[in-house]
């Protein structure tokens, strides 16, 4: 093993996934629900702090506003969908989660309130017979916000935020100054063209977060999600 010494002096973006000890800050560590096998987990914080920062750090949820905010869960079988379903849940919010027809059951399970099949029906059809949304999560990208923004209440803070971002694609195909600049032109100008509707529209990014997953920790090891 390296000299403590040393390896502490490598910076943490030089440190290496494989490293066999890496250096991290202590706002970023939390201890391991005891409930879990560390395998169990390990599997908990890229979507927890993902989840978090989409839901809480960008759309504003939190456990004590969520209760009878109805929210979609847009691609909800997957990862980030299946945490934020269980997170919201737990927190009094109404859950609208749409996902494939393998999904279905799962996202049924996790406690969706409201589920749309995607594989036979069109989504955004189904959806604009609903009642219309606080907060719209989308893991899915692509066209999403060419339909999705009209589910949101206009003038009453409603988001829509999205993981789905075109920042990482557009700095690999124009370089990194391009590539954020024409990123922040796109964002800008969704930003805008949304906020002349009432309803803001935001981009979330995955965030180290130790707090989010000392609370996320509480909630596991009480029960849920
Ligand atoms: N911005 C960031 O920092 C950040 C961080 C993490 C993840 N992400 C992105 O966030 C998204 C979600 O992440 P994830 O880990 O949850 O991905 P994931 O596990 O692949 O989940 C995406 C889910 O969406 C479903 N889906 C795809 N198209 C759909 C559609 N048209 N209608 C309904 N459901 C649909 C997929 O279903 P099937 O599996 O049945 O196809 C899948 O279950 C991904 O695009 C990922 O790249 C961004």
């Amino acid at each position: 093993m390296q000299d403590p010494l040393v390896w502490a002096s490598i910076p943490p973006w030089q440190q290496g996934s494989f490293a066999e000890c890496v250096l991290l800050n202590g706002s970023d560590v939390s201890l391991k629900p005891k409930a879990l096998s560390h395998v169990e987990a390990a599997s908990i914080p890229y979507v927890a702090a993902t989840a978090w920062s989409a839901l809480v750090t960008t759309g504003g949820l939190h456990s004590e506003n969520c209760s009878k905010k109805r929210i979609l869960v847009h691609g909800a079988s997957g990862g980030i969908g299946t945490f934020s379903i269980q997170l919201l849940k737990a927190w009094g919010g109404h859950v609208t989660a749409t996902c494939f027809k393998d999904g279905l059951g799962l996202v049924k399970e996790l406690g969706a309130d409201d589920v749309i099949d995607c594989s036979t029906t069109d989504a955004a059809s189904q959806l604009r017979t609903r009642q219309k949304f606080d907060l719209i999560l989308d893991n899915v990208g692509g066209e999403t916000d060419s339909w999705a923004m009209d589910l949101l209440k206009p003038w009453a803070g409603s988001k829509f935020v999205t993981l789905v971002s075109p920042l990482l694609r557009n700095t690999d195909s124009l370089g990194l100054v391009d590539g954020v600049l024409q990123s922040g032109m796109t964002l800008h100008d969704k930003a805008i063209r949304s906020l002349v509707n009432g309803v803001f529209y935001r981009w979330a990014f995955y965030v180290p977060d130790g707090v989010a997953l000392d609370r996320i920790g509480q909630l596991v090891s009480s029960g849920k999600p």
